[in-house]
């Protein structure tokens, strides 16, 4: 990191709330072990892997909250990352509000992290914060796509979608988190944009405000229904292996 990124102050937000309804019965996603460690423990180890990062802050299940808080004091942590646990809301957004509004001063660059995505590898984490240390104010890591998208108009359940375009692939990025911010342009994105996103920085789109994409990592995909455990706990092995030469 340069000299003058020294100065700057991160902490992130791992909104950890949801049910995980398209994993299946079960604990609330986050909760769920992966090789034997819950999948939030290894998400905040992601981050605090970043020596850029001093605080994490959980979003846990809005009923949840002392147990996550017991989860992360069991789990060893680098002594430079503090943590703090907060209750969360019915949405993704709401929640990610919570955690926001849990920041203490002095805080300047603040990552959104789905604890969903428990193994982002540290240089995503790293690339995304030196972006916005750098003077982005908005950056998200992106990976292009395999398939190609089509954009299609409802029907009636049942009948074949009609499509209505086709955008260009080569133009098109998945995006995936941490995503990084500027602490006021998010807070603001927070505080002003409504209705319905999938993603922080969409809000911080909406306000006008410039986003850029960096490159993301194939690791960094997001656990959402069951065969994706498998991939996840496939990764998991794969690096115990491959410490072990
Ligand atoms: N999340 C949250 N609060 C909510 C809903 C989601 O903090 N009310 C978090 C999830 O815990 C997850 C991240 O947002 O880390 C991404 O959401 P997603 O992958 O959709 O998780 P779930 O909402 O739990 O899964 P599903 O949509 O299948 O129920
Ligand atoms: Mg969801």
């Amino acid at each position: 990191m340069s000299d003058e990124s020294r100065h700057h102050r991160t902490a992130v937000v791992i909104p950890a709330a949801g049910r995980g309804v398209r994993l299946g019965p079960g604990a609330p996603k986050a909760l769920r072990a992966l090789n034997g460690t819950p999948m939030l423990v290894h998400a905040v180890r992601a981050m605090a892997a970043s020596r850029a990062v001093s605080l994490v802050v959980v979003v846990a299940p809005p009923d949840g909250a002392p147990e996550v808080k017991r989860l992360l004091d069991a789990h060893a942590l680098p002594e430079r990352t503090d943590y703090l646990v907060v209750p969360g809301g019915d949405s993704r957004q709401e929640s990610v509000r919570l955690g926001l509004e849990a920041l203490p001063d002095g805080i300047d660059t603040v990552l959104v992290h789905d604890a969903a995505r428990p193994l982002v590898p540290v240089d995503t984490v790293d690339a995304v914060i030196e972006a916005v240390r750098e003077g982005a104010v908005a950056v998200v890591p992106g990976l292009p796509l395999a398939d190609t998208v089509k954009q299609v108009e409802a029907a009636a359940k049942g009948e074949p979608e009609p499509v209505v375009a086709t955008p260009e692939r080569a133009t098109l990025r998945a995006v995936q988190t941490p995503q990084g911010f500027a602490r006021d342009a998010l807070v603001r994105a927070h505080e002003t944009v409504t209705g319905n996103v999938t993603d922080d920085a969409s809000m911080v789109e909406q306000l006008g405000l410039p986003v850029v994409v960096v490159a993301g990592h194939e690791e960094a995909f997001k656990v959402t229904r069951p065969l994706d455990l498998v991939l996840a706990e496939a990764v998991l092995a794969r690096r115990r292996a491959n410490d072990g030469f």
